[in-house]
């Protein structure tokens, strides 16, 4: 009888195996480790929080959005420990000084930033003690602003008249009076190095054994476009670049270059740049990197976004996804989802969501979110006796 019980035991536990494998596939083999990884841990402890930076995890999108007949996966920046792409920025950057002894302890470290820079430079400042001096144009959300001083940064804010050159001028100045040490994001080359290094091979490791066709991102400085299209150019020649840009700010689509300074810098405003909804991408300049990564592994395809379309499309990606991310991740599934339409059958894309959403909670995003119950919450908070306000 035991005997019997075990025979029926082991069918059913290979049933129930083949069910749940059925169950775990997803589109590719390598999915099905999406639940099987469950329980694991990481199987290693970190250091300090600075060496949790990278290795973010690549997300299937549903067909809520994605055009029928292909296939869109999201990069999720916001895995970061302090939830942007910005973190390997910083990371890079102060490492790199470190290890060219542009920085010693004790030193003070100054950056321009729109928030995110800001907010990654100054958990490496607070991990390492350093101290850490932001310059950030005015318009950009208050929460970015409290958040870096609640990391022990210095906040300076500039008039939004200067718009972003302003605050980049202002920061050189202070570096200049001080002696402090500028990361000059824009310019760095450290930036697009470290996209190469962990961003662009993350991917390659990702998808290998599996299609991906495009490769579909915006630029705040131009680093991941660098680096990490860099990388997958040169494994995967076949991988088509697809670059976004505001269309309220088509300063690449222009053609015309950025003036520059002998240091690199931009010496001023471009004549393209209006201001648009989409913050962290495409500053009132064309970055050094940027144009860099234009000259020498180039972009294949071009989307001009909306700033209202890479709203809708970040309030959709929460709705549908339940994928929270910012203004410029939007806008990135929105270039993506343009393509998709335009792409052959069967194509996959990757698109770059780059930070949470939760770091626009005062912005444009979060404009038609009330506070207050609506009349569907007040009808269902009706349809019971019991604490109605
Ligand atoms: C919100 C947001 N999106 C996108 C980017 C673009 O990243 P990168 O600087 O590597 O071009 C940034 C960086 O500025 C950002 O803050």
């Amino acid at each position: 009888m035991a005997w019997c019980t075990a025979q029926v035991d082991w069918r059913t536990w290979r049933v129930y195996r083949k069910f749940r494998k059925f169950r775990t596939m997803g589109v590719s083999g390598s999915s099905a480790t999406g639940l099987s990884d469950r329980g694991k841990g990481r199987g290693r402890v970190y250091a300090n929080i600075t060496e949790t930076v990278g290795n973010t995890p690549c997300v299937k999108i549903s067909d809520a959005i994605c055009p029928q007949g292909r296939t869109i996966y999201a990069k999720l920046e916001y895995f970061n420990p302090l939830s942007s792409v910005k973190d390997r920025l910083a990371c890079a950057i102060i490492e790199d000084a470190e290890k060219t002894g542009k920085l010693k302890p004790g030193d003070t470290v100054i950056e321009a930033t729109s928030g995110n820079t800001g907010i990654a430079v100054a958990m490496m400042c607070a991990q390492r003690g350093y101290k850490c001096v932001i310059t950030m144009a005015e318009p950009f959300s208050i929460e970015r602003r409290k958040l870096m001083r609640f990391l022990g940064a210095k906040v300076i804010i500039t008039p939004k008249a200067g718009k972003g050159s302003g605050m980049v001028a202002k920061a050189r100045e202070l570096a200049e009076k001080h002696g402090w040490f500028l990361c000059r994001q824009f310019e760095n080359e450290a930036n697009a190095q470290f996209h190469y290094d962990t961003t662009g091979q993350e991917i390659l490791n990702d998808f290998a054994g599996m299609k991906l066709d495009y490769y579909v991102l915006g630029y705040g400085t131009g680093g991941t476009f660098s680096g990490a299209g860099k990388a997958l150019k040169e494994k995967r020649p076949d991988i088509k670049i697809c670059l976004g840009e505001p269309a309220d700010a088509p300063l690449v689509a222009s053609g015309q270059k950025s003036e520059r300074n002998p240091d690199g810098s931009a010496t001023g405003s471009h004549p393209a740049f209006k201001p648009h909804p989409i913050q962290g991408w495409t500053p009132d300049f064309i970055p050094l990197i940027t144009e860099a990564g234009i000259a020498s592994t180039g972009y294949d395809e071009f989307v001009p976004i909306p700033g209202d379309g890479a709203i809708q499309m970040s309030q959709q990606l929460a709705k549908s996804e339940g994928i929270f991310t910012g203004i410029s991740g939007g806008a990135s599934m929105y270039a993506a989802v343009e393509m998709a339409k335009k792409a052959p059958e069967g194509s996959v894309l990757l698109a770059m969501l780059a930070d949470t959403g939760e770091r626009y909670l005062s912005t444009p995003l979060f404009a038609s979110i009330s506070a207050d119950m609506n009349p569907e919450e007040l009808e269902i908070s009706k349809s019971t006796p019991s604490f109605q306000l």
